[in-house]
């Protein structure tokens, strides 16, 4: 169905959104409006992304008019050591959307995965752009299917609700949640956003995982978060290792 963004537009109004039939990625686009100056809370969305980036340098499946692929320009105060942060509160945001809109609660996997059913129907990926931050959230809404490679790892919320959900009112709680959850964190600093994203993740405590770094694999049980917004993994011997960055995956 096509995208409705007069209805997203009378629901978020002042707000600029850049709406896109296809497009390489939302990401480029949301940089260079940044730095052309463009108000915080900018939107750059397309109903398809022909190169769409996920973390790692890896690929986005942006399949057209089936999910939420959008850019969002933040403009806080906070400092580039804030990403971390900044990345759990997206995550908290785009969990709570999904809820509200569809019921359905989803589990959050550290740093920037949103799980249904221990499959990916979400992901996050934020870059600094000078003093802005381009927030980019894909949600997988009405996909029927997945290419082979993805299928044992990627969800919808159609697929796991067996309904069709409206993309327009996932923006427009998005953008709101979006908002709110940076503006805490502005507010009040790390705190609640740690403990918030503690409470709705099943990885952050006593879970054993294996961390993919590229280089290496680790092992080990999480530990916590520590006030950055690092997970603490603690191995078999007992020693404590923050872990900055890295694919987390539960150890079957
Ligand atoms: C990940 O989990 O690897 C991050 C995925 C981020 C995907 C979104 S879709 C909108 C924005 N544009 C992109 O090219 N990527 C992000």
């Amino acid at each position: 169905m096509a995208f409705d963004l007069e209805w997203v537009r009378s629901r978020l109004p002042g707000r600029p959104i850049h709406w896109h039939t296809a497009i390489e990625s939302t990401m480029p686009e949301a940089s260079r409006l940044a730095a052309a100056g463009c108000q915080s809370g900018t939107i750059v969305g397309s109903e398809e992304q022909t190169a769409g980036q996920g973390r790692y340098g890896r690929a986005w499946h942006s399949e057209h008019g089936s999910g939420l692929y959008v850019s969002i320009v933040l403009r806080h105060k906070f400092v580039p050591a804030t990403l971390p942060l900044v990345t759990l509160a997206l995550g908290l945001a785009t969990s709570e959307a999904i809820l509200k809109v569809t019921d359905i609660s989803c589990d959050l996997r550290w740093p920037n995965d949103v799980l249904l059913q221990s499959r990916k129907c979400a992901g996050i990926l934020a870059q600094l752009e000078g003093s802005a931050i381009i927030a980019g959230i894909g949600i997988n809404v009405n996909h029927s299917a997945f290419p082979e490679e993805l299928s044992g790892i990627a969800t919808s919320l159609r697929l796991a609700t067996h309904r069709i959900h409206s993309r327009e009112q996932l923006l427009v709680e998005l953008a709101a949640g979006v908002d709110r959850f940076c503006a805490l964190l502005e507010k009040e600093g790390g705190e609640p956003i740690l403990a918030m994203f503690s409470q709705a993740s099943s990885f952050v405590h006593g879970r054993r995982v294996s961390v993919d770094q590229g280089h290496s694999m680790v092992q080990g049980t999480t530990a916590g978060l520590n006030s950055s917004g690092f997970l603490i993994l603690q191995g078999d011997d007992g020693t404590k290792k923050v872990i900055f960055t890295g694919g987390v995956r539960p150890c079957s």
